[in-house]
């Protein structure tokens, strides 16, 4: 085979979406026109699927800090905090992260893949066992692999199917990393953590929970579903992202232990790339005062996710097993769902097509997240549009 003959099932999926009318992977907003709107091909458009979870990105607060930063810090940092120097922003926000999850340390990277890629290279080693749900992000798998240890998935949350592969690791058990997200970025349900916990700490393993989609959503303080379930203490590192309720990019892990400082030298994603941009960390930090200053966020966000579930649910649509800000609408076939995502967009509506492989299961899904910023109005004529499209199909 020819080097470039590998693309060839690239681009028959190219031309399966576009002869849906739009490739999804290739949608351009021609202007955002806030955290809810925009411009897509020239037609005012509801945004139901960007993660914009608290409504972050035109806060005035925020844009006012990033704007300050480039104005006396620069627009980019130029390489490396190994190498070229951390900014006392980049280590202010640590603190900040630290803080807020009532732990000693925190490190930055420079996106939340970089972070699941940078904490899990360093803290597995070829001869590691590593327990992996089954549903888990693209960056939580690729950590898991670049790292070398040796993978065993077990069912997504499904806490038997964990406890199976404990037993089987023996003595090994001992020494291994559980690694699971707190809520599901694709059918919006969370972890059984308190059952997990109980598991880690009945085995002696070790527990690593990404937070990206349920920071700022769950929890009394917003810290995630660690914090909704009570198990903060037993987590030993939390990894996250800047890149959705906070509004921006980046990510970070957190913990008790006092190693998580040396992975600052042995972690490859995060020596051999440039450092976060002081714009950004500007706009992170004032973010996440802002998710702690202002609960009534969270209040605003669950409400919509409650109408949303609910509107769906009401009018026959098939939707994720619990109430959370990312519902899922099973349209079964990759036949329908792709026609079913063209048609929302024709009317005005953006959302996230989930078909296999990239779906959980062989079903095909159209995702939606909620933000606090979307209004009541909003969030019916989203259901009001998929019933219209329902009806068309
Ligand atoms: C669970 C999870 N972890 C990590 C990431 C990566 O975060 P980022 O896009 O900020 O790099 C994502 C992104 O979608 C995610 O869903």
């Amino acid at each position: 085979m020819a080097l470039l003959d590998k693309f060839a099932a690239a681009d028959a999926l190219k031309s399966q979406l576009e002869a849906g009318g739009h490739d999804p992977t290739q949608v351009v907003m021609d202007r955002i026109i806030s955290p809810t709107e925009g411009i897509v091909e020239g037609r005012q458009t509801i945004l139901a699927g960007t993660n914009n979870y608290l409504g972050m990105t035109f806060d005035p607060a925020c844009i006012e800090a990033g704007k300050h930063a480039i104005e006396t810090q620069g627009t980019g940092t130029t390489g490396s905090r190994m190498a070229n120097g951390s900014f006392a922003a980049h280590a202010a926000l640590e603190r900040d992260l630290a803080d807020f999850f009532q732990v000693p340390y925190g490190l930055v990277f420079s996106t939340g893949y970089a972070a699941n890629l940078g904490t899990l290279t360093a803290l597995l080693k070829p001869g590691d066992a590593v327990l992996l749900d089954a549903d888990a992000h693209a960056s939580l798998y690729d950590g898991c692999q670049m790292s070398g240890a040796d993978i065993f998935r077990f069912r997504h949350n499904d806490t038997g199917s964990l406890e199976k592969r404990l037993q089987r690791l023996g003595e090994r058990a001992r020494d291994c990393l559980i690694v699971t997200e707190g809520l599901y970025s694709v059918m919006g349900d969370c972890a059984p953590l308190v059952d997990i916990v109980a598991l880690k700490n009945r085995y002696g393993a070790l527990l690593l929970v990404d937070e990206a989609h349920s920071l700022g959503v769950y929890g009394d303080r917003g810290c995630g579903v660690a914090e909704a379930q009570g198990v903060m203490q037993d987590v030993d590192f939390f990894v996250g992202t800047f890149s959705k309720s906070l509004g921006a990019m980046g990510g970070f892990c957190v913990s008790h232990h006092p190693e998580l400082n040396l992975v600052r030298y042995v972690s490859r994603p995060f020596i051999f790339t440039a450092s976060s941009s002081p714009s950004i960390i500007a706009s992170t930090r004032e973010s996440l005062r802002q998710l702690q200053a202002r609960p009534e966020l969270r209040e605003t966000l669950w409400r919509n996710a409650r109408n949303l579930y609910r509107g769906f649910q009401s009018n026959g649509f098939e939707v994720g097993p619990e109430i959370s800000p990312v519902v899922a609408v099973r349209l079964g076939k990759k036949e329908v769902a792709l026609p079913f995502w063209n048609r929302l967009l024709e009317n005005g509506v953006y959302t996230n097509l989930m078909i296999p492989p990239a779906s959980p299961d062989q079903h095909s899904y159209i995702r939606c997240s909620v933000s606090a910023a979307h209004s009541e109005k909003q969030v019916e004529r989203i259901i009001e549009i998929f019933c219209q499209v329902k009806e068309q199909i």
